[in-house]
């Protein structure tokens, strides 16, 4: 993979990095966890100190393919601005007007941001063909293009993939760290190693669970997709998340996990709920039994203390998707003793634990925890899963060519 060292002398040309920017927003359009935008800021200012025009691109949300204000740039913008503690122009297009003007305008080490990428239709388009148009528009903003957003490296996107043909192109550190903790996780960990996966769906994780059986010592399941284990196992769920299309093939997993040696550690109580609301009544029963008129937000306190032993010798982690709806606080408490578990391993014995995906990610910020008490903090959710998973990245292997 090219570095930007690579690249040669920048001072004076004009760089298109990809970044990921996609970060949350709440109601009033205030970012609500900049993780992703801190992340991006070292290439930047690597760039921008060497003297290179840097033209910023990214996505946020997903918009489809057309204006929409709701998914503008501009508060990212903004924050950039703030942490690269420089000034950060901003074009209101991607390849229009005023990213040309913009583009112009800029003198050596300055930085600017265009708009959502997903404004145009060619970004995400499924075809090479449907996407050259764009990716060509793009390129010729500029002399060189570095790829900065592991998020979206498995996207087979104009900006992540189609562009690192057209011009001369790079990986950038941020790019290049996530790839050597990714192949930490997946050449040789340190063991035990565990996996602890939430989050809502069973069927994200299908690929990842199939690669990790033959990988990891455990496996820890919490939060939505937990009732479809549990299911599996032939208990009642109440008015839990449950994907009964993915049932049969979670008894598979936990046949293949028997015969391998796998630990599977599912919860063994629940916080069940009357509705998904904070002020909901919600009481903690025991994981097989869940009353029919009940929804599970959270693993329960026993599960807490056991998924913190399961965890404590551990010398790898990684850990994709919250316990729980943990963004209310009756239902955090779950997701607050993982993340706590792996903070306690990580200085304990130096563990190698990776928070990957942005609601893990935004919550152990959320419960005060600094990056680095952890040993990484992935910014890909996606992009992390199926590197685990064994598949090709598009947007790292147009990187090799
Ligand atoms: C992410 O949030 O995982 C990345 O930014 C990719 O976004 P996408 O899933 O909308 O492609």
């Amino acid at each position: 993979m090219k570095t930007i060292a690579d690249l040669g002398d920048l001072r004076g040309r004009r760089v298109l990095v990809r970044s990921d920017l996609n970060v949350p927003l709440d109601d009033a359009g205030a970012i609500t966890d900049d993780g992703r935008v801190r992340a991006s800021v070292p290439t930047l200012q690597e760039l921008s100190s060497q003297g290179a025009r840097v033209i910023v691109c990214a996505h946020l949300g997903r918009p489809k393919g057309k204006p929409d204000q709701k998914y503008s740039l501009q508060p990212v913008a903004t924050r950039l601005a703030e942490l690269l503690g420089q000034p950060v122009a901003f074009a209101t297009d991607t390849v229009g007007e005023s990213a040309r003007a913009a583009v112009g305008a800029l003198e050596d080490g300055q930085v600017l941001l265009l708009e959502n990428l997903r404004f145009n239709a060619g970004e995400t388009a499924p075809t090479a063909e449907e996407r050259r148009e764009f990716a060509e528009q793009l390129a010729g903003l500029a002399d060189a293009f570095v790829s900065d957003g592991f998020g979206v490296v498995h996207r087979e996107q104009a900006s992540v993939f189609d562009i690192a043909r057209l011009l001369p192109a790079a990986a950038g550190g941020l790019v290049r760290t996530e790839v050597e903790v990714m192949k930490r996780l997946t050449e040789d960990p340190a063991r035990p190693y565990a996996v602890v996966l939430g989050g809502a769906k069973v069927s994200d994780k299908l690929g990842v669970i199939d690669n990790l059986l033959a990988k990891a010592d455990r496996l820890l399941i919490g939060g939505g997709m937990v009732f479809t284990f549990l299911r599996a196992q032939g208990h009642e769920v109440g008015r839990s998340l449950l994907e009964e299309d993915q049932v049969e093939a979670v008894r598979g997993y936990l046949r293949t996990a028997e015969e391998t040696g796998v630990e599977i550690v599912l919860p063994t109580d629940i916080v069940a709920a009357t509705e998904f609301s904070a002020e909901a009544d919600h009481d903690v029963v025991p994981a097989d039994e869940i009353p029919p008129d009940r929804l599970g937000l959270d693993i329960g306190p026993d599960s807490a203390r056991l998924f913190a032993e399961k965890l404590a010798d551990a010398r790898t982690v990684f850990w994709n998707g919250p316990m729980g709806a943990f963004e209310m606080e009756p239902y955090a408490a779950g997701t607050r003793a993982v993340a706590r578990a792996l903070v306690d391993i990580t200085a304990a014995h130096d563990a190698l634990t990776v928070v990957g995906g942005g609601d893990s990610a935004a919550a152990v910020r959320q419960f005060g925890h600094s990056d680095d008490e952890f040993g990484h903090i992935s910014t890909g959710g996606g992009a992390s899963l199926e590197f685990l998973e064994g598949a090709t990245l598009p947007g790292l292997e147009v990187l090799e060519d």
